[in-house]
């Protein structure tokens, strides 16, 4: 008798490295709205990014601890690309493990970040699924243009463990509905601008002026131009420098001459002609209340279609930038477990590292209340709370919403709560334990109590006027929310820089200490969510820090203070 081995098997011998493999992240479905189609043809090429392990992001952190907390000797030395660079590259090691692992299963590693943190591969989908045990499938979203090719299962051959993070796109699935803007509606008749905000005008209109009022803004210009102010811009939207004009000849007059921002773009995104509401109201709420702050505006295009390939792009690209921005507002967020823990871990390793540069990374939480970044409805019954990403990467800063003048009120969509999968950061563990003691023996909502909680401020976030193909505009959302406290940092920052001192860099540290009482407490709100009952369960706004409004709604003249102490 003859023994031949069945073709099936001697094939996955040959497509596998040998040794065993080692359950990497997986999921047992795809999330909501995902549509499963069928698995991935053999020969389809995929890139996948592989996040080789920094030889020593813990030592970053230490570093980034003492330089960002008041009173430390090293506080506010913040770092340059050069060192960060050396926590932030792999070590000879790893590098040497990937190559060999690449070289005996003829892949071509290319390198694609200036930390050497991230190679990319190409290969045939039947080889992906034999060297990494997956089983890649295509799946639709009703937000992407076509199908995307992930897998709910990915694992690692034994040597590459401790030397790889994140391999990139396969348990990931992020939609494309990531813009923090729920409600844009038309404004038909509009009076003289508001100097105020007007606590008796009932549709509450808030405009740069009010602001300023409402949080001792100055309208002073900034001097400083080494010091600049960075938009964020994903999903194809382009802010317009005409709208951008219009908008301050309405409600900032007397910036002359009126600010414009300067285009940057990543993934060749560019400026399209066709106005995106989103990146109009960031620029002109950071322009029109960081009077004279050099504006940036980022356009990263949808070459990946992929958000958080778009925001690994985002920190490598500003990796590899000498003098970068000192602040960046990012109006964008989903839900956290649809990253999944290795991504999200990658990305927001990515914000340490720009914190540790100087750069404050300013994040809407979104707004879809206590259920994820945005308003579905059919969330509305489930009382699992979902944590938004990247507002609960405990190395941004994030900012909620409140309306309402007298009294300021949290709004009942602002997110919030407490990630699955960050632990609460030193910074905020009295805060959050103060908060844990206001919730009532009976809660019913299930959140992890262990989790770093969000946001961290808040600031107006309802019923912004605005700009968008010519029309004046209203909108509401944390994406309001997030530009206006940057252009606040942005001209502490001037400040700070005209003193010939350090600017703000990763907040945190600092807002849960020296600046905790310059904020106004907000201490009334329910965030269920826009358009959950009222009644949901969901958390309560309450004296101290929370997770609807953080520490509150900023003081300008009492955070430059602390700032200046
Ligand atoms: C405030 O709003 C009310 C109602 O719309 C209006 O009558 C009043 O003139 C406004 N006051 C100011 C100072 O804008
Ligand atoms: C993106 O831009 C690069 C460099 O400009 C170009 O080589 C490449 O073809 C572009 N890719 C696409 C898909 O347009
Ligand atoms: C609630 O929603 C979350 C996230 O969408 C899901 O994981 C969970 O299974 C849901 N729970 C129930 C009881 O439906
Ligand atoms: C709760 O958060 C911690 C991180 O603080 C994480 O390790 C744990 O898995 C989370 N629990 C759940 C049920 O997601
Ligand atoms: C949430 O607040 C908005 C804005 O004030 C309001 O229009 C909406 O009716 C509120 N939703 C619920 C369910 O109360």
């Amino acid at each position: 008798m003859v023994f031949s081995w069945p073709l099936s098997v001697l094939l996955a011998i040959v497509g596998t490295s040998f040794g065993s493999m080692v359950l990497h992240e997986k999921r047992t479905a795809a999330p909501t709205g995902f549509v499963r189609v069928g698995p991935a043809p053999a020969s389809e090429m995929i890139r996948l990014r592989v996040a080789l392990t920094s030889n020593n992001v813990a030592g970053l952190q230490e570093q980034l601890k003492s330089i960002a907390t008041p009173g430390s000797s090293d506080f506010r030395q913040w770092l340059s690309m050069e060192e960060v660079k050396t926590y932030m590259q792999p070590s000879a090691a790893t590098i040497s493990v990937f190559d060999a692992f690449a070289s005996v299963n003829g892949l071509t590693p290319t390198v694609i970040s200036p930390n050497g943190d991230w190679v990319s591969i190409t290969l045939p989908v039947s080889k992906a699924n034999a060297l990494f045990a997956a089983e890649f499938e295509h799946f639709t979203h009703p937000s992407l243009h076509g199908p995307i090719t992930r897998t709910l299962s990915v694992s690692l051959p034994t040597e590459l463990v401790g030397h790889v993070d994140v391999l990139h796109p396969t348990t990931a699935f992020v939609g494309r509905d990531s813009r923090l803007v729920p409600a844009v509606s038309r404004i038909d008749k509009r009076g003289e601008p508001a100097t105020s905000c007007n606590s008796t005008d009932s549709t509450g209109t808030v405009t740069p002026t009010c602001l300023q009022d409402l949080y001792g803004i100055p309208t002073t210009p900034a001097t400083e131009t080494s010091s600049t102010l960075l938009v964020a811009g994903y999903d194809n939207e382009w802010a317009q420098q005409a709208d951008l004009a219009q908008f301050l000849a309405l409600l900032r007059p007397d910036i002359s001459p009126p600010t414009t921002f300067i285009l940057l773009t990543v993934d060749n995104g560019t400026l399209g002609t066709v106005a995106g509401p989103e990146a109009n109201l960031d620029v002109q709420y950071t322009a029109g209340i960081a009077t004279n702050v050099p504006l940036e505006f980022l356009s990263v295009g949808t070459l990946f279609e992929d958000f958080a390939t778009d925001l690994f792009d985002t920190t490598t690209f500003l990796d590899g930038i000498e003098s970068p921005p000192t602040v960046m507002t990012t109006s964008y967020g989903n839900d956290e477990d649809n990253f999944g823990a290795s991504v999200a871990t990658k990305i927001c390793n990515g914000y340490m590292a720009l914190g540790a540069r100087g750069i404050s990374v300013i994040f809407a939480s979104g707004d879809g209340g206590v259920r994820g970044g945005h308003d579905f409805a059919d969330e509305c019954a489930n009382n699992t709370f979902i944590p938004v990403f990247p507002a609960a990467c405990p190395f941004v800063t994030s900012v909620g919403s409140t309306q309402g003048f007298a009294p300021e009120k949290a709004t009942n969509f602002t997110s919030g709560g407490f990630s699955n999968v960050f632990p609460t950061p030193y910074y905020q563990t009295e805060a959050v334990a103060g908060f844990l003691e206001t919730i009532p023996e009976d809660f019913a909502g299930t959140f992890n109590e262990t989790g770093r909680g969000y946001p961290d401020v808040a600031t107006q976030g309802w019923n912004f006027e605005f700009v968008s193909d010519g029309k004046v505009l209203r909108a509401g959302g944390t994406s309001a929310s997030s530009p206006t406290f940057a252009a606040i940092i942005a001209l502490i920052n001037d400040r700070l820089v005209s003193a010939q001192k350090p600017v703000l860099g990763f907040l945190n540290p600092f807002l849960y200490s020296r600046a905790s009482s310059a904020f106004t407490d907000i201490a009334i709100g329910h965030n269920s969510g826009l358009s959950c009952p009222p009644f949901s369960i969901a958390f309560d706004a309450a004296v101290g820090w929370d997770p609807l409004t953080g520490f509150g709604t900023p003081n300008f003249e009492d955070l430059l203070a602390a700032a200046l102490d």
